[in-house]
Parts: structure tokens; sequence; C-alpha cells
């Protein structure tokens, strides 16, 4: 089975109400240049999932971008993969670098969140991906893969859970490593997922992420074992994340 290319924006903690204005902008435009051939996913902040999830655009899954791994209870702060399915979402992005490293979340617990989040019936999109100093010492395959092996819970399958790679290093920084170091990242990541998973894990979409732009999106998205992108900072421009799902025009 052919992954389903996605492209999905993460919006990280950004946006305000105004940001409705963004998200009908860019409906428009995925209606203007025509139906893509890939999913299409907006990860805002919490405070907007319901507001885009009922706003009625077609076209576009409404994800969320941490959960707890409980249903509900004495979780201060916290908010569960049922609150987010009943306000809408469909995905939740799980183990973003920036939660293993704001947060001290470890491979064990982002399986527990990727274990909530298929337990709901959601899309898990569960990232991974090394730092420039493991990049520096030869160690990105060993990291990612460990990280791999340990993240994924054994109810994943390629039907409700999507892997992301993204290099610590390239997140926000407008460096990416070449599509070769790109492509080998994936491919390394592929067979591991087939090693697991049989012939199942060839159907598991692996999306790129960090600095992707309209650039440089479609000979990323062309490299082997590429079936989409993460954005972060180009999703929140219309014009930006348009440009990036051309790559699947
Ligand atoms: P940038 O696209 O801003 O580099 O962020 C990537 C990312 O972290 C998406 O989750």
């Amino acid at each position: 089975m052919k992954p389903t290319a996605l492209v999905a924006g993460n919006w990280k903690m950004n946006g305000l109400a105004s940001s409705q204005a963004e998200l009908e902008a860019l409906a428009a435009m995925l209606k203007e240049g025509g139906k893509a051939a890939c999913d299409v996913l907006i990860c805002p902040p919490f405070t907007l999932v319901s507001a885009f999830a009922t706003a009625g655009y077609t076209g576009i899954a409404i994800g969320a971008q941490d959960c707890h791994t409980a249903a509900s209870g004495a979780h201060t702060g916290d908010i569960s993969v049922e609150m987010l399915r009943d306000a809408g979402a469909s995905y939740v992005i799980v183990g973003h670098s920036e939660r293993r490293a704001d947060h001290a979340e470890t491979d064990a617990l982002v399986a527990q969140k990727a274990a909530a989040v298929l337990g709901a019936g959601l899309k898990a999109i569960v990232c991974v991906g090394e730092t420039e100093a493991e990049r520096d010492a030869g160690r990105t395959l060993e990291v990612v893969l460990s990280q791999i092996g340990q993240s994924l819970p054994d109810a994943a399958t390629a039907e409700n859970t999507i892997v992301a790679y993204e290099p610590v290093w390239a997140i926000g920084t407008g460096r990416t490593p070449t599509v070769e170091d790109v492509a080998e990242v994936h491919t390394a990541i592929r067979k591991s997922l087939v090693e697991r998973f049989g012939d199942a894990g060839e159907g598991f979409a692996i999306l790129y992420g960090g600095s992707v732009k309209p650039s440089n999106a479609a000979e990323l998205m062309a490299a082997a074992n590429v079936n989409g992108a993460l954005v972060g900072g180009a999703s929140l421009k219309a014009a930006d994340f348009n440009g990036i799902i051309d790559a699947y025009r």
C-alpha cells in the first residue's frame, strides 16, 4: 500500500481569533488551485481547534499539537484526546522536539500519548529527529531509529499513524539537510517500519519537517520515502503554505 501524502501545518503557539481570516484565505486558495493530491491538515493552538473544526472548510482537517495520556481527571492545565475529539480534531501531533525539550517528554511518554490518540480513534503524528550535536557526532540514524522504535505504540498502523522526521537543528532556522540526507533518514525509517510491522510498514506516511518553504518543498517532497511535510513557520502564511501544497498539485 502506498502512503497517502499529507501536508500538515503546525501553528505552534501562534494564532488569535483573527487567525480565522487566515484559514478562510487558505481555504479559498485551495479551492482556486484545484484539489491537491495530498491530505491537508492544520494544527492550530488548542484555543482555535473548535472554531476551525466547526468552520465548515472542506479539504482541510484540523488537529492538535499535544495531549495527555488520560481521558479525564485531576491533571491541571492538560487536555485529553477525548476533549480534542469532542472539539473536532482528527489528528494529534505527539513527541514534537519542542515538547521533548521544553517538557522533558520521553519516548515512553510519547508512545503512551500516541496510544491514547489511537485509542480514541484519532490519528497520531509521531515526531522524531536528531539534535545538531547528535548529527555532528554521526549518530543521526542511531538516534532517530531508537526514537522510532520506542515512540511508536504497538497499536500503530499505516492508517492511524504518521511519522514526522524533524531534525531539531533545521526547525525554524532556515537550514535543511540535503535531499540525499533526508532520503537516507527516511529510507532507514521505512526499513525499520517494515521490520516491525511487516509489509504494512510500507504504507506509513513519513513526513519531513524543518524549514520547509515553497522554494524547497518540491525537491524535498520528491526525495525517497518522503510522503509530505510538517510545516511550522510557513504554515502561518496562506500563500507560503499553499506554495508548499503546490508540490502535490
Ligand atoms: P519550521 O517549518 O518553522 O522550521 O518548523 C518545523 C516544525 O517544527 C513543524 O512541526
